[in-house]
């Protein structure tokens, strides 16, 4: 029989409607629109970031960029401060140029095929159909990480979901699937409920079986293979790295330094960094204050491909005269690090000598530990 006839095909995309209209997510602050520029930016920070980081950077964002048009006409430098501490800031580079793209030749709107919509900047096959059956109600199939997982386990599918060969099954199963299903299906809440199901019950570890609607007809609850999948990908022991920064402080002021696009933090700040401590002593030594830093608690920064141990020194330096910065450095004043595009980790450390919780600009405080 051919997969298009199973039962397992052809039930479930009603099943997973009918689930998601009594148990799933319905108030999340990106539902309930049909605008495609909310739904787009909500998609694009949840790639990485889970729900409960994304919500506050989603409304910072949109409250300073509230169309396509206002995003398009900013510059990266303005963009970059609503998207510290999301980490993964390539996004936010993308988010940008997008923008820029759908008002040179969009006229500020999102064009209406997923085929278009995975043209633009950033935007890949899946994120392009959750666009699409979103805001237009289109027959599109998705494949995020949540919806692999849900896939590999119903249908019984093995083999590293990375994969070219995995990865095309996984994604002729899903159109397959949107295919099979009637005509009134219902696009918007069948791709919500894959994500949720993904998210909510099919989750990593124990998955929560006995609320899952799929359970008759998965192949890994039947079988009991649930743990063997998805595929698990043969691990690399990430690289690590290590490196020195220096926080210089000249009064109520911090040296900071602009990192450039495209690069990990590309247009964001951070503090200079060097790579053993005779740089440190040089450096203190330029700014006059020869063997005067002090080493503070140094911490680990897990980034998606490799590790960085980051042994921040401390250096006071009033003597400083702080209109005199190298180039692409700035004195920033301390009072106005939160809302100073900084990486997670900077911000960590600049967290732990100034405190910033105790000021009444509380705007960037949630953001993840772990990401870029
Ligand atoms: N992850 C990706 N897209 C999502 C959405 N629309 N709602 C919740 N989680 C998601």
């Amino acid at each position: 029989m051919s997969l298009n006839k199973t039962p397992a095909l052809s039930s479930l995309a009603c099943t997973v409607v009918y689930w998601q209209k009594q148990h799933g997510r319905h108030h999340l602050p990106w539902q309930g629109t049909q605008d495609p520029y909310r739904i787009w930016l909500s998609e694009i920070m949840l790639q990485q970031t889970q729900v409960a980081t994304v919500i506050g950077y989603y409304e910072r964002f949109l409250s300073r960029f509230p169309d396509i048009a206002t995003l398009a006409q900013a510059q990266q430098e303005d963009v970059m401060p609503y998207w510290a501490g999301l980490g993964y800031y390539a996004r936010a580079r993308n988010l940008h140029r997008c923008a820029q793209e759908l008002a040179t030749n969009w006229d500020c709107r999102f064009p209406p095929t997923p085929e278009q919509i995975a043209t633009l900047p950033g935007i890949g096959r899946s994120t392009a159909a959750a666009i699409a059956a979103f805001a237009y109600g289109t027959r599109s199939a998705i494949m995020d990480g949540n919806v692999k997982r849900v896939f590999t386990r119903y249908f019984g599918i093995y083999g590293v979901t990375s994969q070219r060969e995995t990865e095309k099954l996984l994604w002729d199963t899903a159109q397959s699937a949107v295919e099979a299903a009637p005509a009134s299906l219902d696009m918007a809440a069948y791709t919500q409920g894959l994500m949720d199901l993904g998210s909510q019950c099919c989750i990593r570890g124990r998955p929560d079986c006995a609320r899952c609607p799929l359970k008759a007809n998965c192949y890994a609850y039947i079988h009991g293979v649930q743990q063997q999948l998805p595929t698990p990908k043969p691990r690399k022991a990430s690289p690590e790295r290590a490196c020195k920064m220096l926080v210089v402080r000249s009064h109520d002021r911090i040296l900071l330094e602009k990192q450039v696009s495209p690069g990990i933090w590309g247009g964001l700040w951070s503090l200079p960094r060097y790579d053993d401590a005779s740089e440190i002593d040089a450096a203190c030594r330029n700014f006059g204050q020869a063997g005067a830093a002090q080493k503070m608690a140094g911490l680990l920064h897990v980034f998606s491909h490799f590790k960085l141990h980051i042994e921040p020194w401390y250096l006071q330096c009033d003597t400083l005269r702080v209109t005199e910065a190298g180039q692409g450095q700035a004195w920033i004043a301390i009072e106005d690090l939160p809302s100073t595009a900084l990486p997670a980790p900077i911000r960590k450390i600049l967290d732990g000598l100034f405190n910033p919780h105790d000021r009444a600009l509380p705007e960037f405080t949630d953001a993840p530990a772990d990401t870029g």
